[in-house]
C-alpha cells in the first residue's frame, strides 16, 4: 500500500498520509520512524521544537528507503523568526540531510510581529533548493493575507489543528481559494476523538477501528494527515486507513461533530 499524494501550488506533491513525531524522545525516534518506513509511511513531520530531528534524520539516512522517495518536513520555532536561514541550517545539520521537502513557520507569533520577515527567509530558502517547498503552520486568514501581500508568494501548505471536533471550515475555504494545501495536526484529537460514540458506531459498521475512521475522514476530505503513534501495531492500523472508503452519510455524520469550542491546542491569534 502507498499513500496517495496531494499536489502543491509549487508543482511538487506531498504524501497525503504521513507520521507526526511530536513528543517522541530523540533516542526513541529512530526506531519509531524506521518501523513506520517498514509499514510504508514515506512522509515524516518533525520540528526544531520537538528535539528529535537527529533521530528522524538517522532513520531517513539508514532506513533503506531512497531519499527521493521520502518527504521530510521540519519547522522554524518562533525564537528564530529574525534568523530563519541560520535556524534552517541548524535543522539540516541535526537531520544530517542536504535538503528538506517542506519547511514551515511553526507559529505566526503575532505578538512578535516578525513572521513576514521569516516568510521572506523561507522564500529565499526555497529559491536555494534546500527547502523544496515552503509553508506555514497555525496561520489564520489575516496572517496568510499579510505574507502573501508582502511577497506575492502563497505558502504551499498551512498545517493547523484539525479533527472532527474542530474542522476549520472557514480557513479551509480560504485555502481552497488560494491553492494552499491543508494539513491536519492532532488529527485524532490526541486520541480523544476516538471515544466519540458516532465514530465508534461508524467503525463497528465498517469493521474498522475508530482511528481508521477518523484518518479516513481526513483523507476523504482532501486533507493531508499526520497521526502520531509510537506503537508498530497502531502504525500499521493507521496506515491501513488507505484501503477502505466511508460513505456519503458517514462523512456527513462526522462533519456534524464540529464544535465551536473544539480547539484543543493554543490559539494562533494570541500565542507568542
Ligand atoms: N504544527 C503544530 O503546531 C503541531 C501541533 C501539534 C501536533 N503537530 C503534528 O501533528 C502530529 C500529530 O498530532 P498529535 O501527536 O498531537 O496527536 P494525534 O496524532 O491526534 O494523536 C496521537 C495520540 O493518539 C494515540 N494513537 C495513535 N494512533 C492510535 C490508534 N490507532 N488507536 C488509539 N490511539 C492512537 C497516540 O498514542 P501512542 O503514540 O501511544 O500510540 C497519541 O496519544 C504531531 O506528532 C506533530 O507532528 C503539529
Amino acid at each position: 500500500m502507498q499513500s496517495p499524494t496531494i499536489s502543491l501550488n509549487d508543482g511538487r506533491a506531498i504524501p497525503q498520509l504521513g507520521l507526526g513525531v511530536w513528543q517522541i524522545p530523540n533516542d526513541e525516534t529512530t526506531a519509531v520512524v524506521r518501523a513506520a518506513l517498514d509499514v510504508g509511511y514515506r512522509s515524516i513531520d518533525t520540528a526544531a521544537l520537538y528535539h528529535n530531528e537527529e533521530g528522524v534524520g538517522r532513520a531517513v539516512r539508514e532506513g533503506g528507503v531512497p531519499r527521493d522517495e521520502l518527504f521530510v518536513t521540519t519547522k522554524l520555532w518562533q525564537d528564530r523568526h529574525d534568523d530563519a536561514e541560520r535556524a534552517f541550517d541548524e535543522s539540516l545539520r541535526r537531520l544530517g540531510l542536504d535538503y528538506v521537502d517542506l519547511y514551515l513557520i511553526h507559529w505566526p507569533a503575532p505578538g512578535q510581529n516578525r513572521y513576514v520577515e521569516a516568510w521572506r527567509s523561507l522564500v529565499r530558502l526555497r529559491e536555494s533548493g534546500r527547502a523544496r517547498s515552503v509553508g506555514v503552520s497555525n496561520f489564520n486568514v489575516d496572517h496568510l493575507e499579510r505574507i502573501i501581500d508582502a511577497t506575492g508568494v502563497v505558502p504551499a501548505v498551512n498545517q493547523v489543528e484539525l479533527h472532527p471536533r474542530f474542522q476549520q471550515r472557514a480557513l479551509r475555504a480560504f485555502h481552497e481559494q488560494r491553492g494552499i494545501a491543508t494539513e491536519s495536526w492532532s488529527p485524532l484529537g490526541q486520541g480523544g476523538v476516538l471515544r466519540d460514540p458516532t465514530v465508534g458506531e461508524i467503525a463497528r459498521r465498517h469493521g474498522r477501528t475508530p482511528a481508521q475512521v477518523v484518518i479516513r475522514w481526513h483523507l476523504d476530505s482532501g486533507l493531508v494527515v499526520i497521526p502520531k503513534s509510537v506503537h508498530a501495531k497502531r502504525l500499521r492500523e493507521n496506515f491501513a486507513s488507505l484501503d477502505f472508503r466511508l460513505g456519503e452519510d458517514d462523512m456527513r455524520r462526522i462533519e456534524g461533530l464540529d464544535r465551536r469550542d473544539g480547539r484543543m491546542g493554543l490559539d494562533p491569534a494570541t500565542f507568542g
